[in-house]
């Protein structure tokens, strides 16, 4: 713990020319943890992540992986040197099969034992296998997308609104997934609408309002301050 393998300093980015979206956003993802960005809808939770693993360009600040200066790499280097990513939208390929996505997921020569790994967490990609990614469930398209970025091993794992849109067993099974991955060794950068149920799991988490930093601090502050609880939480 405390040995940061993921930092952000003073990120800005945006989608247009000269207009950010982020205005200095500083984060960091200690070895072993799980860490929760919360915020609401606009905030750029997702553009962070976007910005993290070079889908946009970073402006100012900086971003570190293990200590190096990672700013601005490509996408495919980022995923590379052990970063995986499931973005909020469009994390599957619906017409491929399941054994397909998780194929395109690999970044090292196809290795079996990291199919058996991925298998073992969610038994239903073995079962189903052939099938196309299209006939699944909403939770077991997410278990896929979290498999497909697993398949390579990554030591860091970015999460864009993993529960989105699940039912309630599916969220339960999906938070349960990840702090399932989260003991065998990977840090979590997860970014949730679900916020209470986010913190709960999370080391610690951040509070993005308006492309700045709002609120940080361990899980369990964040979900007893009164202004959090307040402005991001709502009332139980
Ligand atoms: N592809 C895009 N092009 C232009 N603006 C975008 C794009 N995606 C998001 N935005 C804008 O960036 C801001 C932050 O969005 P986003 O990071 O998706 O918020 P969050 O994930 O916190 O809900 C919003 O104002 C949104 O309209
Ligand atoms: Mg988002």
């Amino acid at each position: 713990m405390n040995k940061p393998v993921l930092e952000c300093t003073g990120i800005a980015a945006g989608y247009v020319k000269g207009l950010n979206i982020l205005n200095g956003v500083d984060l960091v993802l200690n070895s072993g943890e799980i860490v929760s960005i919360i915020g609401p809808n606009g905030a750029g939770k997702s553009t962070l992540l976007k910005a993290i693993v070079g889908i946009i360009k970073i402006n100012a600040g900086r971003f570190y992986l293990n200590g190096s200066d990672k700013t601005n790499t490509p996408t495919y280097k980022i995923i590379h040197e052990g970063l995986g990513y499931v973005p909020q939208v469009n994390n599957v390929f619906p017409s491929l099969s399941l054994q397909e996505n998780l194929e395109m997921g690999n970044r090292k020569k196809m290795n079996k034992k990291n199919f058996d790994d991925v298998y073992e967490l969610f038994p239903i990609l073995k079962e189903r296998n052939n099938e196309k990614a299209g006939n699944l469930s909403g939770g077991q398209r997410q278990m896929l997308a979290l498999g497909r970025a697993l398949i390579s091993k990554p030591e860091i794992l970015l999460l864009d609104e993993p529960s989105a849109g699940l039912s309630p067993s599916a969220v339960d099974e999906v938070f349960e997934s990840i702090e399932e991955i989260n003991t065998s060794g990977v840090s979590i950068l997860i970014v949730e609408q679900n916020a209470r149920r986010s913190l709960e799991i999370s080391n610690r988490g951040y509070v993005l309002d308006q492309g700045r930093n709002a609120y940080s601090g361990l899980g369990k502050e964040l979900l007893n301050d009164e202004k959090v609880i307040e402005l991001y939480l709502g009332k139980m």
